[in-house]
């Protein structure tokens, strides 16, 4: 048994989450996470929303509303749609709690007082007709880098590189197009020239990783700076030093307080699970492994920000120090990125209205369409681009046809020729064959699960299902009337594999293999799901009363990573189809929330 954290990048609280959120973070941290607990081991998922910065800000200026009106309503809509998608968080909690407040000014402190952070003064943009701090985003100029006019004050979408304001040329207000003041403010650093050995050589020692992410952050660790982690702004958490924290437009910089996010959430996890330090043997375990999923804009603050803090708290950056209040804390083991999914070759943009809500898919389609979709045909190693017709045909060619048939005619032969599981009475080669291969899958997928090539895992076990529908078309039982032991044999070694494929599928169709697990006679939570629970946590500024979080009895469930005999005898019932077959039109058209535009 090994200990395995699982940190799942948190979703902004600026709105409902579409399908290229969820099939970054999203699906594939599940599908680990269900595959490390049928493994036996004990697994930590946890994430929460995403509440504080400027994404937060604009979004609550261009509704009308006040940040934390803002976040309390996304923050329901997000929990309620990661729960239909049946994500199975240990916990899935926010940013806004007062937990979370607590382990980020902690964090900061020890960093501190080991001496990694430094002030500095700098240059920030004030609009001239409100005399109001216009935060990055809110300014838009000519990359210096790239000469994209589009650029925002933080980052350049055209050439992806960090900016700051103050570089942009030309430089205009979002809001009215006026030209911004540029004025000095102080701002706190996290030092990171204080980190090149200490990052350096961790991340020397990184070699499993994906050439590409590591290959971009070892040429980040070239040209270390220290990295402002405050903004002038009021919405986030306040800073715990005197003379700043009592200043209403300072508060940290949202990165910084996102990231510790995991720990935080660890924290509250052990405190709602009964035991307060059992976060510890996740983190400062060294046996214990860090996994982080995100999509790929994410990296550089996982792969050097994130490692660099949490260096610093432990007091193991190159100034040396003292492990601060959390101890020594694991730097993550694995970064499991993924690519963009796109939608008709446009990287997924609400403003460009090519958009699919991931509320909207699940209510047509159901959850396990889309995790299939997103397994078998996601963004997992390169830019993707989702298009409807090819939802339909993998939906309707692979699900419904390879898997949900098979499920169907299987179970049905059975149930109506002997109304339970039948003996294998004279098993011949063909019948070994099919369920060594089944029996060999196991290690292959699970393998596969292990390095997080989703892909391919669940491309095995649909090479499973292939061959158990040849099998069934070569060995033809329907034509067995006279011989009902060769029959039986025969739907045995069917259902025997369906059992097989059912539990290779669980992690990735949870919801379907509960139902499979019916079918064939068993009883009880196959896969367990998250459950939407409401805690009252009061927030830090006394305004929420009591928020939902995602958490889960995943240790009741029964699914293991392993083939498990089906009982001869166990009565049958005629199944009802596991997927429903999808309109060709649709690949067409596509839904009405979502139409294809020619
Ligand atoms: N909210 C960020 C995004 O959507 C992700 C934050 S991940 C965390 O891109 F590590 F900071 F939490
Ligand atoms: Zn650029």
């Amino acid at each position: 048994m090994s200990r395995v954290l699982n940190a799942v990048a948190w979703p902004y609280a600026n709105g409902p989450r579409h399908i290229g959120h969820v099939s970054g973070f999203g699906v594939p941290s599940d599908v680990f996470s269900r595959y490390q607990r049928m493994a036996g081991n004990q697994v930590l998922m946890v994430s929460g929303t995403d509440e504080h910065g400027t994404p937060i800000q604009v979004q609550a200026d261009a509704e009308g509303m006040t940040p934390r009106q803002l976040v309390d309503k996304y923050n329901r809509v997000i929990v309620d749609d990661l729960q239909g998608l049946g994500l199975s968080y240990d916990l899935f909690t926010r940013t806004t709690t007062r937990n979370h407040y607590a382990v980020v000014q902690d964090m900061f402190l020890s960093l501190h007082r080991n001496g990694y952070i430094v002030p500095k003064t700098t240059l920030a943009a004030i609009s001239p007709s409100t005399g109001r701090t216009l935060p990055d985003r809110y300014i838009e100029g000519t990359c210096p880098i790239c000469g994209y006019d589009g650029a925002r004050g933080d980052q350049c979408d055209n050439c992806g590189n960090q900016l700051d304001p103050a570089d942009l040329r030309n430089p205009r207000s979002k809001i009215n197009g006026e030209t911004p003041k540029f004025v000095e403010t102080e701002h706190l650093f996290l030092d990171l020239t204080a980190f090149t050995e200490s990052l350096g050589s961790w991340l020397a020692g990184r070699t499993d990783w994906r050439p590409n992410v590591l290959k971009f952050s070892q040429n980040l660790l070239a040209d270390l700076k220290p990295r402002p982690i405050t903004r002038d702004l009021d919405w986030g958490v306040p800073v715990p030093l005197d003379g700043w924290r009592d200043q209403p437009m300072k508060r940290f910089y949202v990165w910084f307080d996102a990231c510790m996010g995991y720990l935080s959430a660890s924290v509250e996890w052990a405190r709602r699970s009964g035991d307060p330090d059992a976060w510890r043997q996740f983190w400062c375990d060294p046996e214990a492994r860090g996994y982080y999923f995100m999509g790929k804009d994410n990296i550089t603050f996982h792969t050097v920000i994130w490692p660099a803090t949490l260096l610093g708290q432990n007091g193991a950056g190159d100034r040396g120090g003292e492990p601060g209040a959390f101890g020594t804390l694991n730097l993550p083991d694995e970064i499991v990125s993924s690519e963009f999914l796109t939608m008709s070759g446009s990287k997924f943009s609400t403003s460009r209205g090519t958009v699919i809500y991931v509320g909207n898919f699940l209510k047509q389609f159901g959850p396990d369409a889309l995790r299939y979709f997103i397994s078998v045909a996601g963004p997992e190693n390169q830019d993707t681009d989702f298009t409807w017709d090819e939802f339909v045909r993998r939906t309707n060619f692979e699900l419904a046809n390879e898997w949900g048939n098979l499920v169907n005619r299987s179970i049905s032969m059975a149930h109506k020729n002997v109304g339970s599981v039948p003996k294998a009475l004279t098993p011949a080669d063909a019948d070994h064959e099919l369920l060594a291969l089944s029996r060999a899958a196991f290690d292959t997928v699970g393998g596969l699960l292990e390095r997080n090539r989703f892909k391919q895992a669940i491309g095995e076990a649909m090479r499973v299902a292939g061959a158990a529908n040849k099998y069934l078309s070569d060995q033809e039982p329907w034509k067995r009337k006279d011989d009902p032991d060769r029959r039986d044999t025969i739907l045995h070694t069917a259902l025997q594999v369906v059992s097989d494929v059912n539990t290779l599928l669980t992690p990735f169709l949870p919801h379907a293999a509960q139902q499979v697990h019916g079918a064939l006679g068993g009883e009880g939570v196959w896969a367990a799901q998250p459950e939407v629970r409401e805690v009252d946590e009061d927030s830090p500024d006394g305004s929420a009363p009591a928020y939902p979080v995602l958490m889960g009895d995943y240790a009741r469930e029964a699914a293991v990573w392993a083939s498990s005999p089906i009982e001869v005898g166990r009565p049958l019932a005629k199944p009802s189809p596991l997927f429903a077959k999808l309109d060709p039109e649709l690949g067409e058209t596509g839904p009405e929330w979502a139409p294809v535009v020619r």
